[in-house]
């Protein structure tokens, strides 16, 4: 039987309607003079994400790198929550690509606040380095898809500008973020100056990310972007199944956060785990019995047809998307429950 794969959003299979968008789709060299199909695309993600441009990339990782270029200067650090993307996933890039120290700040949950912004902000002095930038992950991918509610947001926002920094928005799961909160996207986005959003998540395209900017900077970020070797030619075919996703994924990323809850609800008396009720697409999964460890687990589940991923020593992460129905993630609560009986 095909196991149901939990791993991670990123799994799903592009469907043959989104192919043939991708097959169809108009395209030119977008090095030379723009593919007209990204361009649409880029068109329509600033508009949706009220921003004023937004450049398509191969991945979030190279728009997420732009950002930080684009925001800092070499000898500065960019301020971002203990466990973001940037600071664990990203292999070092902010330092290794541009000289730049990140200051990762400490949250108890995963919600890097204002009044925690200001606290870790050191004053002007001749011993320090300078601040840069302050990222922002929202929903939270290490905490567990932990979303950022606007008002908590807009005080992180005030906190960095009381200092004169910029905000990047790493936005790998804006969808799922405004889905929770119920509002559109380009709700989530005021007051900052760079926002990545991904296509290959959430929404099921096979690869693409979209880094939406402010008037003025898309020179710089085209050039960048080249220097990262993400000048892409008939990308077009790409930006197909992103402009498909957002007309026929996007609105169904509720079920996604339906069967997330479905997981948890499941689990909830299982024995043996405790489940961080979930607030978007990610279940984290903590394994409570002495001794028993998140890789010996993720052995046997993936033996009885599930697969997760291990998330911390006695900690499993499972994420729910496109390719997982209902029945799937109730069979997958059974053969969890059944597995650490
Ligand atoms: C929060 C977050 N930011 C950035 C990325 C990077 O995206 P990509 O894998 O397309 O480089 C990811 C990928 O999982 C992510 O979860």
């Amino acid at each position: 039987m095909t196991p149901i794969d939990l791993r991670s959003d990123t799994v799903t299979r592009p469907s043959p309607e989104m192919r043939r968008a991708m097959a169809d789709a108009e395209v030119g060299d977008d090095v030379l003079d723009r593919d007209p199909t990204t361009r649409r695309l880029e068109e329509r993600v600033a508009e949706l994400l009220a921003m004023d441009d937004a450049l398509f990339f191969p991945s979030g990782t190279q728009a997420n790198q732009t950002a930080v270029a684009l925001l800092t200067r070499p000898g500065t650090e960019l301020l971002v929550e203990a466990n973001a993307h940037l600071v664990h996933y990203e292999f070092a890039g902010v330092a290794a690509n541009w000289g730049v120290q990140l200051r990762p700040v400490a949250t108890p949950d995963g919600l890097l606040t204002g009044p925690l912004l200001a606290a870790a902000v050191r004053p002007a002095s001749p011993h320090v380095p300078r601040a840069g930038a302050v990222a922002i992950e929202n929903t939270h991918n290490a905490a567990g898809g932990k979303v950022m509610p606007p008002s908590v947001m807009a005080d992180v926002i005030a906190a960095a500008r009381a200092v004169g920094l910029a905000v990047h928005l790493d936005g790998a799961r804006l969808w799922n973020a405004a889905t929770a909160l119920g509002v559109a996207p380009g709700t989530l986005t005021t007051g900052t100056t760079t926002v990545m959003v991904s296509f290959s998540k959430g929404l099921g395209c096979p690869v693409g990310s979209c880094l939406a900017i402010r008037a003025g900077m898309r020179e710089r970020a085209w050039e960048i972007r080249r220097r990262l070797g993400g000048g892409m030619r008939q990308s077009g075919i790409l930006a197909a199944a992103a402009l498909w996703a957002l007309d026929h994924t996007l609105a169904r990323v509720p079920e996604d956060h339906a069967n997330a809850r479905v997981l948890a609800e499941r689990l909830a008396d299982a024995p043996g785990v405790r489940v961080v009720p979930p607030e978007s697409n990610i279940v984290m999964i903590d394994l409570t019995r002495d001794g028993q460890m998140a890789e010996t687990v993720v052995g046997a589940l993936a033996r009885a047809g599930v697969l997760v991923v291990p998330f911390g020593p006695r900690r499993l992460r499972a994420v729910t998307h496109l390719d997982v129905s209902r029945a799937d993630v109730e069979r997958a609560a059974e053969v969890i429950t059944r597995a650490l009986a």
